[in-house]
């Protein structure tokens, strides 16, 4: 099985450690390019995160800044900012694009869908993004 993690911060990167530790193929993806060469050069830009952790997993994980790849994931885990708005609400317009352009590309996008933290935007916000651009339907693909 691959997972996809789709946004290489402070979230991120320590998932991507963590699943390809306990031996998962991660297809991991972010628009920073920097911080898909640092992945591909074993050295980690998250202090929690130890450049020999990175290093030692680095065989399990394709890094890339395209999202093609994660065509091949069971699972994706989208982790880009939400910053508030003047208004103190997340802005979501990052996790729209980033769900725009998994839909793209995987065939299992519609599956199942949720926002861990922002309450009450599940499923409202992606569900309509990923069966769009996908083609599928939740629940019956
Ligand atoms: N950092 C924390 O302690 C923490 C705790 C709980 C929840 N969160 C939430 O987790 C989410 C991620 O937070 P973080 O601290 O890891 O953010 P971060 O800013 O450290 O990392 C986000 C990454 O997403 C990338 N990105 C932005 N737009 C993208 C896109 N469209 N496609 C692909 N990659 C994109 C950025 O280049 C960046 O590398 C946020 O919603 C945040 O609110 C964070």
């Amino acid at each position: 099985m691959a997972v996809g993690i789709v946004g290489l911060g402070y979230v991120g990167l320590p998932l991507l450690v963590a699943f390809a530790e306990a031996g998962e193929e991660v297809i991991a993806i972010d628009v920073d390019t920097a911080k898909i060469e640092a992945i591909e050069a074993g050295e980690s830009y998250i202090e929690d995160i130890a450049s020999e952790r990175l290093a030692a997993v680095r065989d399990q994980v394709i890094a890339d800044n395209h999202f093609a790849p994660l065509a091949r994931a069971e699972a994706v885990l989208i982790c880009v900012p939400t910053p508030l708005t003047p208004n103190r609400e997340p802005d979501l317009g990052p996790l729209n694009a980033a769900a725009e352009s998994v839909a793209r590309v995987s065939s299992r996008a519609a599956d199942r869908s949720g926002v861990d933290h922002v309450p009450g935007h599940h499923p409202g916000v992606l569900v309509p993004i990923l069966e769009r651009e996908s083609g599928l339907s939740v629940g019956r693909g």
